[in-house]
């Protein structure tokens, strides 16, 4: 098994004061954490799922990643996966960079050219992602995802009597239809056609679960370019990448994505190394406690940084932060929005004097660093 090239980089060796940089500390101090190595964990317990079913499938085949570093270059995380310049995941708003060379990666597909370079020609990569975006129960600014990246040679087309891009893509459908069953039983399934940058064709497998289609992974036959530029010449390959807190959300009936944080022993408690088959069962939860706050946006104003703001000063105290208002006034034209702030604590009840204080500061700093009026 090869190892990976040292492209990664590892936080003392990058710059966190560049002008550039929109890391905050909370994010800083999930580096590191890593839910995704503890094997009693429902992410580890996914992570595990998934190397089972590819070590009985194809035993000693893929080689596995699951410590590299989260800080990539740029160029690893887009241009090496052909992102193109423009492509809204580039943008400060989506992507938490540290200096304009420097990202948490969004995705592992930040490691796919790296690897391939390296020698390897099947790997998971299992790491945590960062991208900055909105709050609610299902989103979260750090979460895991698994990739898969398998290379084929013309023995492996020539003995099927196929042509090699449709032996990939039967042969990833297979793979990851297989992998659906392993951890979903017998669930129908569907494929929808997709877009990525580094994949064509592309697409998003869909199961039916619990009475509705959920996407469950995203994949395709990789862009040839990927592997001309970082192998010898006549190869094919499948990828695809998959949300292991979306598949653990689903598959345990987890309710709200900052459970996989807390260290409650009500939920950490419920999980097993190796068991699929635990059913969430919630703990009676601290009460919620709703703020509202109103301003007129600037030009420059996005949701992404209004979260991240609340993020900094609340940490997972905050629950959502939802626009509740948004109105444009007929004769000035200014737009005035309202969010509602959903306060709540996995692990204890919160105090008003704890949440006012919250509110104030939050009110504070989204007018001096947003730009905005409050009203
Ligand atoms: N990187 C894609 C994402 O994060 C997933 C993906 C990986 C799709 C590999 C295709 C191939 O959404």
């Amino acid at each position: 098994q090869a190892a990976a090239a040292a492209t990664t980089l590892s936080r003392e060796e990058v710059i966190t004061d560049h002008p550039f940089n929109n890391v905050t500390d909370s994010i800083f101090e999930k580096i590191g954490v890593n839910l995704h190595q503890q094997p009693a964990h429902p992410i580890g317990i996914i992570k595990g799922a998934i190397y089972d079913y590819f070590d009985q499938q194809h035993p000693s085949t893929f080689a596995k990643f699951d410590d590299l570093q989260p800080l990539v270059t740029a160029k690893a995380n887009f241009d090496e996966v052909l992102v193109p310049a423009d492509h809204v995941s580039r943008s400060p708003n989506d992507t938490y960079y540290v200096s304009p060379d420097v990202v948490l990666r969004c995705h592992t597909s930040a490691h796919q050219a790296e690897l391939l370079r390296a020698g390897n020609s099947a790997f998971l990569v299992t790491g945590d992602v960062y991208r900055r975006d909105s709050i609610d129960a299902t989103h979260y600014p750090v979460f895991h995802q698994m990739e898969g990246v398998r290379v084929f040679g013309p023995q492996d087309w020539e003995a099927a009597g196929q042509e090699p891009t449709a032996y990939a893509e039967a042969e990833l459908k297979r793979t990851l239809e297989g992998l659906a069953k392993h951890l979903f039983g017998e669930v129908e399934m569907r494929w929808i056609d997709a877009y990525f940058p580094f994949t064509e064709p592309s697409f998003e497998l869909e199961i039916f679960f619990k009475g509705q289609w959920l996407e469950v992974l995203g994949c395709g036959v990789m862009q040839q370019s990927i592997l001309d530029k970082n192998l010898e010449p006549g190869h094919k390959a499948w990828a695809f990448g998959l949300g292991l807190e979306r598949l653990a959300m689903v598959l345990f009936d987890i309710p709200d994505i900052r459970l996989f944080w807390t260290s409650d022993q009500r939920f950490l408690k419920q999980f097993k190394q190796g068991d699929l088959s635990t059913r969430f069962k919630s703990y009676s939860k601290f009460p919620p406690c709703y703020k509202d706050v109103a301003f007129w946006v600037s030009d420059s104003f996005t949701e992404n940084n209004l979260c991240e703001v609340v993020r900094g000063i609340a940490g997972d105290l905050v629950e959502e932060v939802k626009l509740i208002d948004d109105f444009t006034h007929p004769k000035t034209g200014r737009t005035s929005n309202c969010y509602r702030i959903a306060y709540r604590s996995m692990d204890r009840s919160l105090t008003d004097e704890e949440i006012n204080a919250l509110q104030e500061e939050v009110r504070s700093t989204i007018a001096s660093k947003l730009g905005v009026e409050l009203r």
